[in-house]
């Protein structure tokens, strides 16, 4: 049995209802999609792994994108790249795992049988991504980061709240819009892999489908709630921000590999690691504006904590991972389907070889 990192008390309580169910026809969609759209890890053509450790012709254009303090040493761009994917993937295996501990906690509070309902196919989702991450960073990357400390806060504020509207508003508004945004990064600077891409597109789709639940519920509490609750919520919002904010700020990565201080520079103000946070927000925001929470403070907040930018326009959220990869730079772009191809050539002729001996 693996090691519990951390202990929470919920703070929510349990709800049982008797009533007649109140049919929802957007929830009912929301519970048959999750349905006939289950999937399971084991589905996925695990052979078709590329290693993220091998050099990538891409990796000297994320470099520029990305603005590095180094460019031309090859082999420390492509450290840097994958340690920094393999920890924002991981703070994505740790944050799944909180959101199959938070759907369950819905799965008891929440008062509506059908949305008890919607939460427990979430609970199964949840834990699809949980198995399937995990086994990705394992069998694949052969390596994961602990959570960081942002996320053990996070947590630990967010679980204990007792009321459902919090939990919901924090779990499916603000990390998973935070996740679903990192995978499109993800996607791009690891898209030599076809088992990822697969890996995301699947999650990807659960995903947006949880968001559209927090937005079912939430939007008519928010529509009707009186001013000094409505501030307590943005408070808790700008909270939940700073904690996620936090837990990308990659220092671990900059300690395991002993990069000297123009790492710290880099992480803390350089506009490429600036530009990665922002595009991690950049959902967060959408959701808060679809809700009526995203207030003049919570933008000065958010101004703050430097996440707003040219990513953080309202991005409408497609049920369906975006065929593109939107936020692909043109050089990248185009580059992409070459770079593509050259792996997945290297990858058969190395199964071949491996089949010779
Ligand atoms: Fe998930
Ligand atoms: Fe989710």
């Amino acid at each position: 049995m693996s090691e519990p990192f951390a202990r929470f008390t919920l703070g929510v309580s349990a709800t049982l209802t008797w009533g007649e169910p109140q049919p929802s026809p957007e929830l009912a969609t929301l519970v048959s999609n999750a349905r006939s759209h289950a999937w399971s890890p084991a589905e996925l053509d695990w052979s078709r792994a590329v290693d993220p450790r091998e050099p990538a012709a891409a990796n000297a254009v994320l470099a520029r994108v990305l603005e590095y303090p180094v460019q031309d040493d090859a082999a420390l761009v492509g450290q840097v790249l994958f340690h920094t994917n393999l920890h924002l993937l991981s703070q994505t295996l740790h944050g799944e795992q909180g959101a199959l501990l938070g759907a369950a906690a819905l799965v008891a509070a929440l008062p509506d049988l059908e949305a008890k309902t919607f939460a427990a196919t979430q609970v199964n989702d949840e834990a699809r991504h949980v198995e399937a991450l995990g086994r990705y960073l394992s069998e694949v990357c052969g390596a994961r980061y602990a959570p960081a400390p942002g996320l053990k806060t996070l947590f630990g504020q967010v679980f204990p709240s007792s009321r459902w509207e919090l939990l919901l508003l924090a779990v499916q508004l603000m990390i998973e819009p935070l996740a679903l945004a990192g995978f499109k990064w993800l996607r791009v600077s690891n898209s030599r892999d076809p088992l990822f891409a697969d890996l995301l597109q699947r999650i990807y789709r659960d995903e947006a489908r949880h968001v559209a639940f927090g937005l079912r519920l939430l939007k008519p509490v928010y529509a009707d709630l009186d001013e000094a609750t409505r501030r307590e919520h943005q408070q808790f919002a700008i909270e939940v921000a700073r904690q996620l904010s936090a837990a990308f700020a990659f220092d671990e990565v900059r300690k395991n590999l002993s990069l000297g201080p123009e790492w710290a520079t880099w992480a803390a103000c350089s506009r490429g690691a600036t530009t990665l946070k922002r595009l991690l927000f950049s959902k967060i925001v959408g959701t808060l504006q679809k809700v009526g929470l995203y207030s003049a403070t919570v933008q000065a907040a958010f101004e703050q904590l430097g996440v707003l930018g040219p990513f953080a326009q309202l991005v409408e959220l497609d049920p369906e991972p975006a065929s593109g990869i939107d936020v692909l730079p043109d050089a990248l772009r185009s580059q992409r389907e070459e770079v593509l191809a050259q792996a997945l050539e290297q990858a058969r002729e190395r199964r071949a070889q491996k089949g010779q001996r």
